[in-house]
């Protein structure tokens, strides 16, 4: 099945000095989520928090996360939000601009975006609608919210968590419009994740001014996982699937999957809720320190592609009786169904899932894919038996035919172009950014959106699942200045039709010296 899917174009084009913006670019962001082409499938990365809480939130502890989730092949399957939460890693200077905690980020916030940009990975920050963060660790962005979100634009954030401490007497849904405007006067495309713990009921209403909020409080104190709050969560978040889809999605918190507290069957279970509710992927143990099982669990392709499903529905509960309970209402993009089965027992029980039960008709012959254990029996009629452990899952796949396609999962080598100009007279520079989809469909190319300017010539070509977006600079006629773009990329899931994340990425270009021009016109920065 192919569809052509429009393709709205878009462009941020900032300068050093400012930002300048389309019309086009205008006119899409007021509908914002969809539009804006960010995390149309749930976003995946990580935050210290869970682990770690305020101490010890430094630059070591982001940088050491970012190589360990480059080296425990999690950014390959797609995880890719890191950075700080609340610790103290920014201050508001005597001018009312937040500036960087250079004893806790030598780096800088700046340099610390870079580092992770360059490493194929997108920069998540942590801030407050209210006058503080929750500790009062940090200042919050009430009464600042356009210089704070044009400086977290400024440090290249691309994904900002926006807690709800500290906020007595503001309106929720004002503040956070208000919040969304201001990140779109900063002219950057941002994930806006919205933290206030349910309050207000984001899920009305917040699908125009961010792109997933928090349903529920947290799900553990730092350090310490506990099974029975995250299990009230999810019963919270599970019945406000209605509410989510591509763009906009529930949040029950970040993951507990590999901290202390969980038994190994246990984080089995709770990444598979967490991709049957296509609850955002964001991972909250300690990445440089997990177990091969951990691993194993966050990586799971097969459980990645149910939650990364290019249709964004969130599952729920159908059936629940003597503490089994059973998941379906996720319909796939290939035609395919996620069913998942839950024993909360202390006994091993054999699971009888019929297919009435999750509205398939019972004469259906139908192939059954264990995501587990990756071995697909079947075909089946009426339904499916499953043994599950005990405290343990089964997470399925039904389809027709015996065939479990992976949707698309984009991985880059780099979001970061750097070049510089090194001679009076023009040269032409030219880097690449690879994008990889680890898929199993063929992606068409990658179409850079309009409006680049002068300087900047995107070209993309294809080898296999790679694809490659040659960036080539023309100093010809530049004056001495830094120049900066932001390039805009977008796909279409082939087999869906549907629209998927654009891929965003910054080029700088620094020239020392004027350029003589090749044409009768100078260009200046912009
Ligand atoms: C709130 C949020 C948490 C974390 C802390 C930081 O409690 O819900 O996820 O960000 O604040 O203080």
């Amino acid at each position: 099945m192919k569809r052509t899917t429009a393709i709205i174009a878009v462009v941020w084009l900032t300068a050093v000095c400012g930002v300048l913006t389309t019309s086009a670019e205008e006119s899409s962001l007021k509908a914002h989520s969809l539009d804006d082409g960010l995390a149309r499938t749930p976003p995946m990365g990580w935050y210290p928090w869970n682990e770690f809480g305020e101490e010890p939130q430094n630059e070591q502890l982001i940088k050491e996360t970012v190589d360990a989730l480059v080296s425990s092949g999690m950014h390959e399957v797609g995880y890719s939000f890191v950075g700080p939460d609340e610790g103290i890693c920014f201050y508001r200077d005597s001018n009312n601009i937040l500036a960087t905690n250079l004893k806790r980020y030598p780096s800088g916030l700046r340099g610390l975006g870079d580092y992770i940009h360059k490493k194929g990975l997108k920069y998540a920050l942590y801030t407050d609608a209210g006058t503080h963060t929750c500790s009062k660790a940090m200042p919050g962005t009430k009464g600042y919210e356009f210089e704070d979100m044009k400086q977290f634009a400024e440090w290249r954030c691309d994904y900002i968590k926006i807690d709800w401490c500290n906020t007595k007497g503001q309106d929720v849904i004002k503040t956070y419009t208000q919040l969304h405007d201001a990140q779109h006067a900063a002219g950057r495309p941002i994930v806006h994740s919205l933290c206030s713990w349910g309050v207000g009921e984001p899920w009305k209403w917040a699908a125009s001014v961010g792109h997933l909020w928090r349903t529920t409080g947290d799900i553990c104190e730092p350090a310490h996982a506990d099974w029975k709050k995250a299990m009230k969560i999810v019963s919270k978040n599970e019945r406000l699937y209605k509410w989510a889809g591509p763009g906009y999605w529930n949040d029950p918190d970040m993951m507990v999957v590999g901290m202390a507290g969980l038994s190994e069957s246990q984080n089995r279970s709770l990444f598979s809720l967490w991709c049957i509710m296509a609850s955002p992927l964001i991972a909250g143990n300690d990445l440089r320190n997990m177990s091969a099982s951990t691993i194993e669990i966050l990586t799971n392709m097969e459980a990645i592609g149910v939650n990364q499903d290019p249709l964004g529905i969130q599952g729920y509960l159908v059936r629940r009786a003597d503490n089994v309970s059973i998941w379906a209402g996720k319909p796939l993009y290939d035609g395919s169904q996620a069913v998942l089965a839950l024993n909360q027992q202390s006994s091993p029980r054999d699971v009888r899932i019929e297919w009435s039960d999750i509205g398939i008709d019972k004469k259906a012959r139908l192939y059954v894919r264990n995501l587990w254990t990756h071995k697909t029996s079947g075909p089946h009629t009426n339904g499916v038996s499953v043994p599950v452990a005990a405290n343990d899952v089964v997470m399925l796949r039904i389809s027709k035919t015996n065939d479990f396609p992976l949707p698309p999962v984009i991985v880059a080598d780099s979001y970061f172009v750097s070049l510089r100009a090194t001679d009076s007279s023009a040269q032409s520079l030219s880097a690449t950014i690879t994008i990889s989809n680890k898929g199993s469909d063929d992606l068409p190319l990658w179409k850079v959106q309009k409006g680049l300017p002068s300087w900047l010539t995107v070209t993309v070509s294809k080898d296999g699942n790679k694809q490659t977006l040659t960036n080539t600079i023309s100093t010809s006629g530049l004056k001495k200045g830094l120049y900066h773009a932001i390039v805009r990329a977008d796909n279409t899931e082939p087999v869906s039709g549907k629209p998927m994340s654009a891929v965003y990425y910054d080029v700088d270009l620094e020239v020392p010296n004027d350029v003589a021009s090749q044409s009768k016109t100078a260009i200046k920065p912009e």
